[in-house]
């Protein structure tokens, strides 16, 4: 710990300065490699990912991740888009019923603090369409006209009454932050990396994605995974050698804003309800005799194979219907059981992903957790139920997981894993990663998931019958770390990712703004059990 402590207080105030330093100079090559050896042979092991094994989609970042121009930088606070000035009314004439299957549609107007109109869009609203009374709801779309207003259009797919709120997430100025931060080819925060030598001499130091934001001075070590060529750095310990690290842990979160962003960020600002713009309105069913209380119409079953539209579904009686597949519901313990009779499930990713394992270990008491003494975030985690020849492991993604101390050969690469699965008809795979990859550039995440889908593709051509679900990533985060406009990212990154891929998509970012309840990154049970039965769903579609 005396180690820990004089090597921040080292770098600790010069972190920062050190960082914007290198912003200017280019990678250089880490003055010291250290590749550790496979931990098991593989026939996989492929040269590091190249650009070209991306979908069209994810090499063009800047049309991927295009967002409307935000306006020009100015220190004005006041000048910034507020909650409150900001309206919203009906598009066309208030209508006294509407009918079940149509669209509402409103016009919103941004506004700064003084009430001035903005004239160019980038704003973060978020519409949603409420019937509290019938525990329903559904996001609405909110296209950004780029003038200052924007066009909401909310689908009408439940009988009953119903109610239009638009929150501001962020308002066009904060955007401009989050964007430059995140463009700005630095880390955010830092992680530790712990040593540990033969004769019980231990060492902490920095490590991360990039030898820049390991805040060394001198050599760095890198570590690169020799299967999937994922990449990781520390600062090189001062008496230990590069493959005595053991443990992995988070570090700081660094210092990336001014006082004038904080500003604009501040909670009075932040996730804000506008003022009710349109009252409740009643939906109707559409024809005298057709007693239907959701606009549903006939969907096929659940199967992998074709993005999801938007919106992707809908809550009601607080069910989550999906609008392109027949979502099951698995009401009683054995309705889920002898859905996942025989299966292997193999759950990769964050915590937001854990909680599916974990509300299936609590649902269903037979599936038995196995105490492997994991007293770690990053698991293996693993519950079985003998009977019914079931496993359900969880795993966290590899680096740059933001964890307490972990072992580092904990850590797996998710493509690696994938690489080493056999697959088939009984084994499912689930991969939820995006919320500990917006402190880094887009290229981090767009490389990494580079070397995931090379694996899918290479397990799904090997066994087509394998499963694989996609977890996006959901709302949650608001500050520079983790912010609902990054995981809008990283979600357009993982549909582009898995595009053209026989891959089913869990929509977890709509299945977490479609409801009144506060934006929780880790969500409530009733949420979670949505997700879940739309995972099962495709697990057994009829
Ligand atoms: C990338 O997308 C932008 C915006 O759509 C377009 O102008 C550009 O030509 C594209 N570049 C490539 C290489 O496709
Ligand atoms: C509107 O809905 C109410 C209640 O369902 C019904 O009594 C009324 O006839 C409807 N009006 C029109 C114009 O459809
Ligand atoms: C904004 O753009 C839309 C679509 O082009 C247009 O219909 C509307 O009149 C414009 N509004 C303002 C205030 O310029
Ligand atoms: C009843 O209405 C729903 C929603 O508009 C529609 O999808 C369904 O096909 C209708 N059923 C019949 C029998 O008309």
């Amino acid at each position: 710990m005396g180690q820990f402590k004089s090597y921040k207080t080292l770098t600790g105030g010069l972190i920062v300065l050190i960082l914007v330093f290198y912003l200017m100079m280019s990678w250089p090559e880490p003055m010291n490699r250290w590749i550790p050896p496979p931990h098991r042979a593989s026939k996989h092991a492929s040269e590091p990912n190249n650009w070209d094994s991306l979908p069209q989609e994810l090499t063009n970042l800047t049309s991927l991740l295009y967002w409307p121009p935000t306006g020009g930088d100015k220190d004005d606070f006041l000048a910034s888009t507020s909650p409150r000035t900001s309206t919203y009314r009906l598009k066309g004439p208030a209508q006294t019923n509407y009918t079940l299957g149509s669209n509402l549609e409103a016009i919103l107007v941004a506004r700064d603090h003084k009430g001035r109109p903005k004239t160019h869009g980038g704003d973060l609203f978020r519409a949603q369409l409420l019937g509290q009374e019938l525990k329903a709801g559904v996001p609405g779309e909110v296209k950004d006209l780029e003038n200052g207003t924007y066009l909401l259009s909310f689908p009408l797919l439940w009988a009953g009454p119903a109610q239009v709120q638009v929150r501001l997430i962020h308002s066009s100025e904060v955007v401009r932050v989050l964007q430059r931060v995140w463009k700005g080819k630095r880390a955010t925060v830092d992680f530790r990396g712990y040593f540990r030598g033969r004769d019980g001499t231990q060492e902490t130091v920095i490590c991360n994605v990039d030898p820049q934001s390991t805040g060394a001075q001198g050599p760095t070590c890198q570590y690169r995974d020799v299967v999937s060529g994922e990449l990781w750095f520390c600062a090189q310990p001062s008496t230990l050698p590069c493959d005595a690290l053991v443990g992995h842990s988070s570090g700081s979160y660094l210092k990336v804003t001014t006082r004038h962003d904080e500003e604009l960020m501040a909670g009075s600002v932040t996730d804000q309800p506008l003022p009710s713009g349109i009252s409740p309105i009643l939906v109707t069913p559409a024809a005298i005799g057709n007693m239907s209380d959701v606009a549903l119409p006939s969907r096929p079953p659940c199967r992998p194979g074709h993005l999801s539209p938007k919106p992707s579904g809908f809550y009601y009686q607080d069910r989550w219907h999906s609008t392109f597949c027949s979502s099951r519901s698995f009401p009683t313990v054995s309705s889920i059981l002898n859905c996942l009779a025989g299966r292997i499930v193999y759950m990769m990713g964050d915590s937001t992903l854990r909680q599916w394992w974990e509300y299936l270990r609590d649902t269903v008491p037979s599936l038995k957790p196995v105490d492997l003494h994991v007293q770690y975030q990053a698991g293996p985690l693993m519950a079985v139920d003998t009977t019914r020849g079931t496993v359900l492991h969880w795993r966290a993604h590899s680096w740059p997981l933001r964890s307490r101390r972990t072992p580092v050969a904990s850590l797996h690469s998710v493509a690696r894993v994938l690489h080493g699965l056999a697959g088939g008809p009984y084994t499912v795979v689930v991969l939820g990663m995006g919320a500990h990859f917006t402190t880094f550039p887009p290229s981090i995440f767009a490389r990494r998931l580079a070397g995931i889908r090379e694996a899918v593709k290479a397990l799904l051509d090997r066994e087509p019958s394998t499963l694989v679900v996609i977890k996006l990533a959901n709302t949650g985060y608001k500050s520079v770390y983790g912010s609902d406009w990054l995981t809008i990212q990283v979600n357009r990154f993982l549909r582009a990712a898995f595009d053209g891929l026989q891959v089913a998509f869990v929509d977890a970012w709509e299945m977490t703004s479609s409801l009144a309840v506060p934006d929780d990154i880790h969500p409530k049970r009733l949420i979670v059990r949505n997700e879940v039965e739309l995972f099962l769903s495709f697990i057994c579609p009829t």
